[in-house]
């Protein structure tokens, strides 16, 4: 590449301008994020599985107990929660536009027998009349949004509810991160993350105070090209989000400190929401 170009691509963006390629549905990025998917110790594409397990057992024994409800799991990837949520007995639909962990997850449900409706699908496209009783949308990705992205999905996740449905998500906090996070790193790499070919990977991490979101950009050079992926982390507050759910017309929302149960503490890195249509 013109090295020259990098210092145009290497500025600080404006806020929410998007990448450059896809991340979820890319070809290689995919089965990168699919192997950290089904990594059952690692808490990167999913939790966990032990903090999986403990959130299925949470919400089924504490928030939604009767069985017989519609779920629908917007960015539901490989279906981990998915396929345990409906071997408890819940119908379950699952959205994705990830292709790669949609055909695992449908793969799954097929030798696993279970009955469970895969979509592949870009869920801010989503357009259900109000058929669900619980909407789920976990490990973070609410932040990811843009504010109208958020504000559109917002909208859609209501009309889909049931009266006196629920929406569960999480989200990270303000003590997520700090000042110490934003600056420079680089990586090099034969066959990695970012592709399979010979890469060098720039990442900053940027900060737009006045709409407490952090920014990750990385550029990827590669011989046959470049690309720049930004992945951008709204955090919010119990009072930053109450407010933009008071927007949409939801009610009597409840906070804890993950989607296990534990109560909410002010120190906690991460939130998570149950909210009523
Ligand atoms: C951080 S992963 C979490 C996956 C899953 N909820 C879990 O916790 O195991 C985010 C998932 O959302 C999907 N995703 C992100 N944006 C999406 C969108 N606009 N429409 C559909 N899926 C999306 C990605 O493909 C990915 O599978």
């Amino acid at each position: 590449m013109d090295i020259s170009d990098l210092t145009a691509l290497s500025q600080k963006p404006k806020l929410f301008e998007r990448s450059s390629a896809k991340l979820w549905d890319d070809l290689h990025l995919s089965k990168m994020m699919l192997e950290a998917h089904l990594d059952p110790d690692w808490d990167a594409a999913s939790r966990k599985f032990s903090t999986i397990d403990a959130s299925v057992k949470w919400l089924s024994e504490d928030i939604f107990p009767q069985k017989n409800i519609n779920i629908l799991d917007l960015g539901c990837g490989p279906g981990l929660y998915a396929s345990r949520l409906a071997k408890l007995g819940y119908s379950v639909t699952g959205i994705d536009y990830s292709q790669r962990s949609i055909n695992y997850a449908r793969e799954v449900a097929r030798e696993e027998n279970l009955k469970i409706k895969y979509i592949y699908q870009d869920y801010l496209t989503i357009d259900f009349e109000p058929e669900f009783d619980v909407i789920m949308l976990i490990f973070c990705d609410f932040g990811a949004l843009t504010n109208e992205e958020r504000d559109v999905l917002l909208k859609k996740i209501y009309n889909a509810l049931k009266p006196g449905g629920l929406f569960i998500f999480d989200v990270f906090t303000d003590r997520n991160r700090d000042e110490s996070d934003l600056g420079r790193r680089w990586e090099v790499s034969n066959n990695g993350f970012w592709s399979a070919e010979p890469y060098l990977a720039l990442t900053e991490t940027f900060l737009y105070p006045e709409d407490d979101t952090f920014l990750d950009q990385t550029i990827v050079i590669t011989k046959a090209d470049t690309n720049i992926y930004r992945i951008y982390d709204h955090f919010y507050t119990k009072t930053t989000i109450s407010n933009v759910l008071n927007k949409f017309g939801y009610s009597e929302h409840k906070y804890y400190s993950d989607v296990t149960g534990a109560k909410y503490r002010e120190e906690s890195k991460e939130l998570a929401v149950i909210t009523k249509k």
